[in-house]
């Protein structure tokens, strides 16, 4: 049968990959399905290259668990999306719950972004430059960098972003933009206007953590080419499909139907680069830990075995 990221670059798409965490690459089995590069040519480092990992206490850098995972993919010929600069979660207290003035956090951010992305000059394909800035109704998130600078922190960081590492692709990455409503409506404006600022923004990351048979092609392709339209690609950042447990023959099937038309309006939009799964196994998924009751939303399975929704992808390339 066919191999996932070999059918998307045979379709014109740039990667298929896989999200991956540091502790799982003691498991053998794993990592060699991972390393196949004709199965996946990209990684994101799902926790090792945020903020609270990367820099733990300001000005106290360690890099070592995003170093293994971009050695890994140096090693197997694959490309990197970082992941990511600036978010409100997984952000250490002392950003968090520092006493900032506008300018000593724009300093702190100009840091953190220069720091981290110098360090992986050259490396990295894109970087998650701003993570989940917008809440469901198209507001911004009050987080410490919004409450502090406003939204003037977004053309910080992806200015910080773009001095240390020119050819980086510099995307905001973020969910619930797979249907209509006002967060894609934000995310629209917000590009519109970090275009009008001249700011360097590359490319939007959808994430696409699906509930099984909520899917919506129609809205997903609208949503793409509505930003396409502005001049940024779109990716497939993060993507799974929830199946409320216990799952049965036919939950998987219609698995199989999701991934297929996801990645299907994928390859349906030139400007749709690739496509990412927030891991490819179960048995390191996220969901069960974070959406109690539902799991099972990886094409492989936990046994890593490969489930329909691996030929429901394949059928999409
Ligand atoms: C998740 C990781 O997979 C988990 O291991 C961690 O405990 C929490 O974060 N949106 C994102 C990702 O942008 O960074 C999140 O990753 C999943 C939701």
């Amino acid at each position: 049968t066919v191999s996932l990221n070999m059918a998307a670059k045979a379709a014109g798409k740039l990667y298929f990959g896989s999200a991956t965490d540091n502790p799982e690459l003691t498991n053998e089995a794993y990592v060699a399905i991972l390393n196949d590069t004709a199965m996946f040519g990209q990684l994101t480092p799902a926790n090792s290259m945020k903020w609270d990992a990367i820099e733990p206490e300001q000005n106290v850098f360690n890099f070592t668990g995003g170093d293994q995972i971009v050695a890994l993919a140096e090693q197997t010929g694959k490309i990197m999306r970082g992941h990511n600069l600036v978010w409100y979660s997984q952000l250490p207290d002392w950003v968090a719950y520092g006493n900032w003035t506008p300018e000593t956090l724009t300093s702190v951010i100009q840091t953190h972004v220069t720091t981290e992305v110098s360090h992986y000059k050259g490396k990295i394909y894109a970087w998650d430059v701003i993570n989940e800035p917008f809440n469901d109704n198209g507001t911004f998130r009050t987080d410490v960098f919004y409450n502090t600078l406003n939204s003037s922190y977004i053309s910080i960081a992806l200015n910080a972003a773009h001095a240390a590492d020119p050819d980086a692709m510099l995307y905001i990455n973020e969910y619930n933009l797979e249907y209509s409503g006002p967060k894609i409506d934000a995310m629209v404006q917000l590009v519109k206007d970090l275009k009008a600022e001249g700011a360097p923004i590359d490319g939007i990351g959808i994430e696409s953590h699906f509930i099984l048979g909520e899917v919506s092609a129609t809205e997903l392709q609208a949503n793409m080419e509505a930003l396409t339209a502005l001049g940024v690609d779109v990716a497939i950042t993060e993507l799974d499909d929830r199946i409320e447990l216990p799952a049965t023959d036919a939950d998987l099937e219609q698995q199989k139907t999701d991934y297929q038309t996801i990645v299907g309006v994928c390859m349906a939009v030139s400007g749709c680069v690739g496509v990412t799964v927030w891991d490819y196994t179960d048995e390191y998924s996220w969901i069960p830990s974070s959406f109690p009751g539902y799991g099972e939303a990886c094409p492989w399975d936990e046994n890593l075995v490969r489930k329909p929704a691996y030929d429901g992808i394949a059928m999409a390339f």
